[in-house]
């Protein structure tokens, strides 16, 4: 069988900086991806809109740039958004939204996850001029839902984790003092946030990565497979069962592909592991393993229809751009998965189907 689909989206990934960008610029141009939101945890971090990059942080331009550079213009769309932080001005997006530089900020809970160091608490934000500024400019709000500086055992545990009492405390709050702001919860991984955002109003979506459709975090904890571990970290079974279910509701316009691919050439050391998953050359064959593991035939046309909005449609349609007009296909078949080469050799991030053969493939 062969999936002959639009190119896709990726509307969270992370490119980092420096001399391996090409390769994981180019692990996404080989998966039929079409365009990518380009995620601003760099280091430094891209805290500007315009202008030259500076040892502080990047601007979105500067960081386009170098992007672009390293074969990012391939792409029919490239996002960077701001990182908010302590330094963002609502003058900052009212400017960037005129330049039309600025398309969507980022919100990380501080110390939250990899490079978020620079976040400012949610509480701090809500009912502030940053946020009335993007309100008021069509700005979108890209968010980690996390709530952060919970210890060790209120981070997690049976009845609730930081994602359910950040959609539970945060979210209703923050909907309820902007209610114009478009907002995009990232890479939701409970139940509790799959529920918040289906009965949202329609400038509410989300994205899912492949690893939250895929597993829990029995499969994580079963040999300690690090290379399963990101953050938001995979939770049970439930909450899965909630994520596909959102994903393969007929019709469903507010779920999309953002693929949160983020390498790590060290990932684990001797006190603690580095947080994200490496999908770059793999995420269209695990996204369509995903779908089929909820029960998806990808050979009938609601099948296929579940799939293409999911991964092609729903994501441009959110951001408001076009659908791409490029093909790709999948094709069934048995595949190891991809490892990333570049001229110096094998870059080393362990990408996420590492040790499980995949049931698809990209076919020329
Ligand atoms: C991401 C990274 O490595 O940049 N890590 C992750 O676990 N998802 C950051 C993020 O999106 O949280
Ligand atoms: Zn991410």
């Amino acid at each position: 069988m062969t999936l002959d689909l639009p190119k896709w989206f990726d509307l969270h990934t992370h490119f980092r900086q420096g001399p391996a960008v090409p390769a994981y610029v180019k692990a996404h141009l080989d998966m039929g991806c079409a365009g990518a939101l380009a995620m601003p945890n760099t280091q430094p971090p891209v805290s500007r809109v315009s202008g030259a990059a500076q040892a502080d942080g990047w601007s979105i331009e500067s960081y386009s740039a170098e992007l672009n550079a390293a074969g990012a213009d391939a792409f029919e769309q490239l996002i960077v958004p701001l990182y908010l932080t302590r330094q963002t001005t609502a003058a900052m997006i009212r400017e960037g939204a005129a330049s039309g530089r600025l398309r969507a900020c980022k919100y990380y809970p501080p110390h939250g996850t990899t490079n978020s160091e620079h976040g400012l608490p949610m509480d701090d934000l809500i009912g502030g001029e940053v946020f009335c500024a993007m309100e008021e400019h069509g700005i979108v709000l890209c968010i980690h839902g996390e709530q952060h500086a919970l210890s060790g055992p209120d981070y997690i545990d049976a009845a609730q984790n930081a994602e359910t009492r950040f959609y539970t405390e945060r979210m209703p709050r923050l909907l309820a003092a902007h209610p114009k702001l478009r907002i995009v919860c990232e890479h939701i991984t409970t139940w509790t946030a799959a529920e918040f955002v289906a009965a949202a109003p329609d400038h509410v979506g989300a994205t899912i990565t492949p690893q939250h459709l895929l597993y829990t975090l029995g499969h994580l904890i079963q040999g300690l497979k690090y290379h399963l571990y990101c953050l938001p970290i995979v939770k049970f079974q439930d909450d899965r069962a909630a994520l596909r279910n959102a994903v393969t509701t007929a019709g469903q316009t507010k779920f999309f592909a953002g693929t949160d691919s983020a390498p790590h050439t060290t990932k684990a050391t001797a006190c603690g592991c580095a947080a994200g998953c490496f999908t770059g050359g793999c995420a269209p064959q695990l996204y369509a393993m995903a779908f089929e593991d909820a029960g998806v035939d990808l050979a009938s046309t609601e099948g296929k229809d579940l799939f293409e909005r999911f991964l092609c449609f729903n994501g441009p349609a959110f951001y408001g751009f076009p659908a791409s007009k490029q093909r790709f296909r999948l094709e069934k078949a048995p595949a190891q998965t991809p490892l990333l080469e570049t001229p110096a050799g094998p870059v080393t991030p362990l990408p996420l189907g590492m040790g499980i053969e995949l049931s698809w493939r990209i076919s020329e």
